[in-house]
């Protein structure tokens, strides 16, 4: 992981709330940033140009009051982009309106940004650039940038061309820095997936058109949750620059959505005069090709939680293919024990201290638990409550109940459940980080040979 030191502790994902045109406004950011996100807006979406300074002066202080209300929450800095272009006559405005109020991080699109860089390193903020290409990855290095951010094929808007495994792994030969990837992410798992693939963060952008914070109108909403990604078109038609927008707007504008011409990249117009620009993203709606996985329209704090619950799920089912992976190959403890230096010696401290107990063998062990039991009235035992929903659903599963109980490891709740579960159950159960699990511990060989191998634990 490359993440500055920025955006070390605040995040409750590793995500950032991309930039949209039109769409994205204070409401999302502050939600976003609120939630544990990095949030962030085009400079262009504040109109006219001295809005910019008021959207600022909002977010600073409604994140500092936030912060103050909540001591302990992970409240996440914001961003603002700033589109790089010729035709963008407010690009010194904005960059001085950003200097005043020392925006934590700068997102640049389109050119490399020298002077860019140049201005927000003074200020202390971070920049991160977006390419399409290694070519422009190098472009962006050279001139300074503190991050890339990789927008492969499938993103909402401009989106490059390439498949997320190529870029990432092309640009990750020459950089170690943070890199940032976009393109149709819409789920918890997938940024899993992208840290996965070498990424550090997430870059999300149409999973966030379908809140009720995001500036667009019910019925571009509505046609995200309605969308596939074989209503996804990518046309340069509407900017000069290929991107994804979606057939349904294309449609109801009047035109053929297979049958577009193509256009030319002096089209291109950003900055007060882009009017034009802002009439046509109006009508014709960008999205990506993520559309599919959302399926309603829900406040912003929402889409972070149930993202979470994703990540979370993701990770768990990871740890426990791995560690049914290695207990098969009977590999992992070798690497594990390498990989912790100070677990075998935590072992050994392990064996140590249930030696009396197994020199007074299971009957012992039974006969200690059972007068324990007695002693302790059934509501204050933290274990019995817990112990007979458990044997509950192992029957229920087909397992050995109270027999195979008794033959598990002692002192450990989890295991016991295990041990009268199927084997994919005890898979999704496992949780626990491979260095503090218990790898070829005696206890296991108790297991009878009779049983199929796909019912041992280990
Ligand atoms: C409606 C819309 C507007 C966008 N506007 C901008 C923009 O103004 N500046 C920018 O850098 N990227 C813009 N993007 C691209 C996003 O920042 C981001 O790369 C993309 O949304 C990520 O892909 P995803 O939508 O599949 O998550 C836009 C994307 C969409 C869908």
């Amino acid at each position: 992981m490359a993440l500055p030191a920025l955006l070390k502790d605040c995040l409750t994902l590793p995500v950032i709330g991309s930039p949209l045109f039109i769409v994205s406004n204070p409401d999302l950011v502050l939600a976003q940033c609120k939630a544990g996100i990095v949030g962030s807006f085009p400079a262009l979406n504040a109109r006219p140009a001295d809005q910019l300074e008021v959207w600022l002066e909002r977010i600073t202080r409604e994140l500092a009051d936030h912060k103050a209300a909540h001591p302990g929450a992970k409240v996440a800095p914001y961003a603002v982009n700033q589109i790089v272009h010729a035709s963008n006559d407010r690009l010194q405005h904005d960059l001085d309106v950003c200097a005043k109020f020392k925006v934590p991080i700068v997102i640049t699109s389109l050119r490399a940004p020298d002077e860019a860089i140049a201005a927000v390193h003074a200020w202390g903020g971070l920049v991160f650039h977006d390419v399409i290409s290694v070519r422009h990855a190098h472009k962006a290095l050279e001139a300074g940038v503190d991050g890339l951010i990789l927008v492969c094929t499938g993103a909402g808007g401009h989106a490059g061309g390439l498949s997320p495994f190529a870029l990432v792994s092309e640009v990750r030969r020459f950089y170690d820095g943070p890199v940032i990837l976009s393109g149709a992410i819409t789920r918890g798992e997938h940024i899993l997936a992208a840290q996965a693939m070498g990424a550090d963060l997430a870059y999300m952008g149409t999973r966030f058109i379908a809140t009720p914070e995001a500036n667009a109108v019910d019925a571009y909403k509505q046609m995200i949750v309605a969308s596939g990604a074989k209503d996804i078109v990518h046309t340069n038609l509407f900017s000069g620059v290929h991107g994804n927008y979606l057939r349904g707007s294309i449609e109801r504008a009047g035109l053929d959505p297979d049958n577009l011409p193509t256009a030319d990249k002096s089209k291109m117009a950003y900055g007060s005069g882009s009017s034009a620009r802002q009439k046509v993203w109006k009508d014709i709606w960008g999205a990506g090709q993520g559309v599919g996985s959302i399926d309603a329209v829900q406040p912003a704090a929402e889409v972070v939680a149930e993202l979470q619950r994703g990540y979370a799920a993701a990770r768990a089912r990871l740890q426990g293919i791995a560690f049914w992976l290695d207990r098969q190959t009977g590999r992992g403890a070798h690497e594990r024990q390498e990989s912790d230096p100070g677990g075998r010696r935590r072992r050994r401290h392990r064996r140590r201290d249930r030696a009396p107990l197994r020199a007074r063998g299971l009957r012992g062990l039974r006969d200690a638990a059972q007068r324990r039991k007695a002693r302790t009235p059934a509501r204050a035992h933290p274990r019995r409550g817990r112990r007979s929903a458990r044997l509950r659903l192992g029957r229920a599963q087909g397992g050995r109940g109270r027999s195979s109980l008794r033959r598990s490891k002692p002192r450990s709740g989890r295991w016991r459940s295990w041990c009268s579960t199927s084997a994919a159950t005890c898979v999704s159960r496992f949780a626990r980080p491979p260095h503090a699990s218990t790898p070829r511990s005696g206890r296991w060989r108790r297991w009878p040979a009779s049983w199929p191998v796909a019912r041992r634990p280990g």
